[in-house]
């Protein structure tokens, strides 16, 4: 075996969040490391400086043999380091096929490709062999907004992967993949990069993936490595059992008062009945009933693609309804403007986070209220952040300078801030690591004590089992168990 990547004394800061801290690391070929961490624990931030994406404060960076720091991200991938991102890349409005078309042809950098017609293109017989490699040829036509998301998420690394590299870098390549799917997705991934020949580096949250496609961890803490060890060593060690995965939940403190609600928030419901949803004239949702009764948790449940966020965006008054009703408590929202929600004390966190990148964690959280003007804003800030100590940390922070667990933190405390009848938690523990997940659950938990009322989406119920007063399955666009 051969060292693919070395790296010696990486550090990086931003002001005085430490991202990287003395990171010594050797890749050797034809391994398979999981890289493992709390959120904001610097995994992102490591890619980032070894692909080219951030110049580091100090350190030494060797890639097959030669010093790969100060290149572009250009000339680092052309020599076969690349990555994919937290966030598939692909081209929402192209097809699978065009999107590979595309990725080969800025591969090659002739940029010919783009123009010529693009199924006369000798480059059509390696598109082929990618969709072929990565068993996604039948979604040849279908465009990247129609596809699911764990096949988004496939194509995603298909397109990362037409330079052959070497080494290739995943940054969380089964969030947002529901449990059902993960291993089938993660079977024909390793495979096609087995293929490829590549060696592997993946960022992941989830220790079932780690356990089983790992073969070496590199945990992350506050910037620095904290274990590096073979899988099993690793997932046993102390600081990884301490800082990575979370111990047994200990006795959770008394929550934090909620700051009186609203007047007229008395005893309300969501209730949905007969809900038909179309998107482009392709039915998503058929006869959906679902009552979230006053101070009580709902879990609906389901796979990526089975309509769950359909059903949020609906009740949002996002996308239009076809047939049926939405009521909140004596209140019709389908007759209501969706800009509304917020003074009705609906709060929605969307699946993909979805903050504002100009504005600081605090002014995104504070963003509905500054549309509502609610009165006890500060009072409610304040509770928030006594249930959510970690955001009260980086509160004055910009949001595009905050990992991608942050930012859902931060996602998660905007909906509480208008949240005082409803919240709608659209895949909350979604990229979060084992022990945030927990803080998740505790923060549920103490919601559930002060009688919130709250419909969480999951794909993959684990999370907040436990927690469930009801529980609504949805496949297919239909309730098939609870409604
Ligand atoms: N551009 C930036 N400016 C300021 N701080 C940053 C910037 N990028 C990252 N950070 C901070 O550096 C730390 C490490 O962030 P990083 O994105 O590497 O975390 P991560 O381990 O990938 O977390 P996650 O699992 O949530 O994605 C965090 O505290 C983050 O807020
Ligand atoms: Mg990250």
């Amino acid at each position: 075996m051969s060292a693919v990547l070395e790296v010696h004394d990486l550090e990086k800061s931003f002001g005085a969040v430490v991202a990287a801290h003395d990171i010594d690391v050797v890749v050797e070929e034809g391994e398979t490391i999981g890289v493992i961490g709390a959120n904001g624990a610097g995994k992102t931030t490591f890619v980032n400086l070894v692909t080219g994406h951030l110049p580091p404060g100090r350190g030494t960076v060797e890639f097959m043999g030669r010093s790969i720091l100060g290149l572009s991200v250009r000339a680092i991938a052309r020599m076969g380091l690349c990555r994919s991102f937290q966030v598939p890349q692909v081209f929402l409005s192209e097809t699978v096929f065009d999107n590979l078309m595309m990725a080969f042809g800025v591969a090659e950098e002739d940029g010919a490709g783009l123009l010529t017609p693009l199924r006369a293109d000798p480059r059509a017989d390696r598109v082929e062999a990618h969709l072929a490699r990565y068993q996604i040829a039948e979604y040849r036509d279908v465009t990247g907004s129609a596809l699911p998301q764990g096949i988004r998420k496939l194509l995603d690394i298909a397109m990362a992967t037409v330079r052959k590299p070497r080494l290739l870098m995943l940054d969380e390549p089964t969030s947002g993949i529901s449990a059902e799917e993960k291993f089938a997705i993660m079977d024909i991934l390793m495979q096609a990069l087995k293929e490829e020949r590549a060696t592997v580096l993946l960022i992941e949250h989830d220790m079932e993936i780690v356990e089983r496609y790992v073969d070496r961890v590199l945990a992350f803490y506050q910037g620095r490595i904290i274990c590096d060890a073979p899988t099993t060593q690793a997932l046993r060690d102390e600081g990884v059992r301490e800082y990575v995965l979370g111990r047994e939940r200990a006795a959770a403190p008394e929550p934090p008062s909620p700051p009186p609600r609203r007047s007229g928030s008395g005893d309300v419901t969501l209730a949905v009945s007969d809900l038909d949803v179309s998107i482009s004239a392709a039915p998503i949702l058929r006869g959906v009933h679902l009552d979230v009764p006053s101070g009580s948790m709902c879990g609906l449940i389901g796979r990526n693609g089975a309509g769950k966020t359909t059903f949020m965006r609906a009740v949002m008054g996002t996308l239009s309804i076809l047939r049926g009703k939405v009521r909140l408590g004596d209140i019709d929202l389908t007759a209501t403007p969706a800009h509304r929600r917020a003074h009705m004390g609906i709060g929605f966190m969307p699946e993909d986070r979805r903050l504002v990148p100009d504005l600081t964690a605090e002014e995104n959280i504070l963003l509905p209220v500054w549309a509502t003007g609610a009165d006890n804003a500060r009072d409610r800030l304040e509770w928030i952040y006594g249930l959510m100590p970690e955001v009260a940390e980086f509160r004055d922070r910009g949001a595009t300078t905050l990992s991608g667990g942050q930012q859902k933190f931060v996602a998660f405390a905007r909906a509480l801030m208008c949240g005082t009848r409803l919240l709608l938690l659209d895949e909350p523990g979604e990229g979060i690591a084992p022990i945030f997940a927990q803080r998740m659950v505790e923060i549920l938990d103490d919601l559930k004590k002060e009688g919130a009322s709250v419909l969480v989406a999951e794909s993959n119920d684990v999370h907040v089992a436990g927690l469930l007063d009801r529980t609504f399955v949805i496949e297919r666009g239909s309730i098939v168990e609870g409604g």
